[in-house]
């Protein structure tokens, strides 16, 4: 699915065959919440609170809390938080949304689904985030909003987009799915907008161990707006409202997220302390690129992300050395299939992306890799260069 590649490998394997470097291992997060999230998961079996119980209130409020933000509302899922957040952005069909033409399909899928025009608007050559000079030069009568990634947990330039937004009247939309804990200027991402999106696919910086999402914002009543609609759209029960869905945070991942969530800070500087081995390892190594942090930005790693021209041929040299990488994304959005028809774009028009899907590779970044793992990954990086 998506951006995720091989999530697997076991630490008895790394054990026996020192190299052996998964580029995601679940299992390790699983042994270090286990008696907590038992605790937690027997609790809810013995109330029977599996939908919308007091896992998924306290987990609301404490990443609301976490964030900075006045209100949190929990979802099915990181797809159902943009989609709601659209609808309750007021969305209508044939609007535009400017949406970076490099990013997770979900991100432009969303829009389309909705009867929304998809327009593609390209990437930073230094940070592979969305560039707010070519949003703007996208702009019609007929934009409505932008959708801003935070792409491999880092922020986008915030307060450009803040600027162009207000300037040309739209709304901003985060998708916050790679960037739990990111700060743009001392302040972390998921209020900036007026809605942010959140996903807690497994392999996230907060994961849980199935599918979840949220929505969150300094506007209660729109996040309020977000989660009833994720509710049968119901304000009061059997009164419903609108037209909604049935998109809620399932207790028993919630009961995760309030585990992971009390290690995140530590996790998210773990994370940090590996880039900074990478960094070290591979400066003026071969023709690889690293991606910098811009003054401001405080990224949180949900990737590790090199360039190279030789990617392909790095990404096999590190496989028969058992090592795994990923590619996110082998395609900029609009070679999608399924956009043929709704997007007109050309490669000349979006250059940065094009070129970027043929560069990016992402190295193990996970907060329980070992320093014998990195220096494993590391020096395997720096022999394909000859380094
Ligand atoms: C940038 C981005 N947006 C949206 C999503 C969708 O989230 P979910 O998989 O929880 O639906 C993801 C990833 O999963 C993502 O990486």
């Amino acid at each position: 699915m998506g951006e995720y590649g091989t999530v697997g490998g076991r630490p008895s394997d790394i054990q026996s065959r020192p190299v052996n470097v998964p580029i995601l291992d679940l299992t390790r997060v699983r042994q270090r919440i286990a008696t907590q999230l038992d605790e937690r998961w027997r609790r809810i079996l013995d109330q029977s609170s599996f939908v919308l119980g007091p896992e998924v209130k306290e987990f609301e409020s404490a990443f609301a809390s976490w964030l900075g933000v006045e209100a949190c509302a929990g979802l099915g899922n990181g797809t159902d938080a943009l989609i709601l957040s659209l609808r309750a952005l007021g969305l209508q069909p044939g609007d535009e949304v400017i949406v970076p033409a490099f990013s997770f399909f979900a991100t432009a899928e969303v829009v389309a689904l909705l009867g929304g025009k998809v327009v593609f608007c390209d990437v930073d050559p230094e940070t592979l985030n969305l560039s707010p000079a070519d949003a703007e030069a996208r702009v019609t009568e007929r934009t409505v909003g932008i959708i801003g990634v935070h792409l491999y947990g880092r922020p986008f330039d915030v307060d450009a987009l803040l600027d162009l937004c207000r300037r040309r009247n739209l709304w901003l939309l985060e998708d916050a799915a790679q960037a739990h804990g990111a700060e743009w200027k001392g302040k972390r991402v998921g209020g900036f907008g007026q809605l942010a999106a959140w996903s807690f696919y497994p392999t996230k910086n907060l994961g849980c161990f199935g599918d979840g999402g949220a929505v969150t914002g300094n506007d209660r009543a729109l996040v309020q707006h977000v989660f009833n609609l994720g509710n049968h759209g119901q304000s009061v029960r059997y009164t419903h409202m609108e037209i909604g869905t049935n998109s809620r945070l399932d207790s028993l991942q919630a009961a995760v997220l309030n585990c992971r969530l009390a290690l995140l800070d530590e996790d998210n500087a773990r994370r940090g302390e590996i880039a900074c081995r990478y960094h070290g390892a591979f400066a003026g190594v071969g023709d690889l690129r690293l991606i910098p942090d811009p003054p401001g930005v405080k990224t949180v790693y949900h990737q590790f992300t090199v360039r190279s021209s030789r990617r392909d041929e790095l990404m096999a040299f590190l496989k028969e050395r058992g090592i795994a990488s990923a590619v996110h994304y082998p395609s900029p959005l609009h070679h999608q299939p399924a956009l043929k028809g709704l997007v007109e774009a050309r490669d000349e028009d979006l250059p940065v992306s094009t070129a970027a899907a043929k560069e990016v590779l992402c190295l193990p970044v996970f907060p329980e890799l070992t320093n014998d793992e990195v220096a494993a990954v590391s020096e395997a990086v720096r022999a394909f260069f000859g380094a």
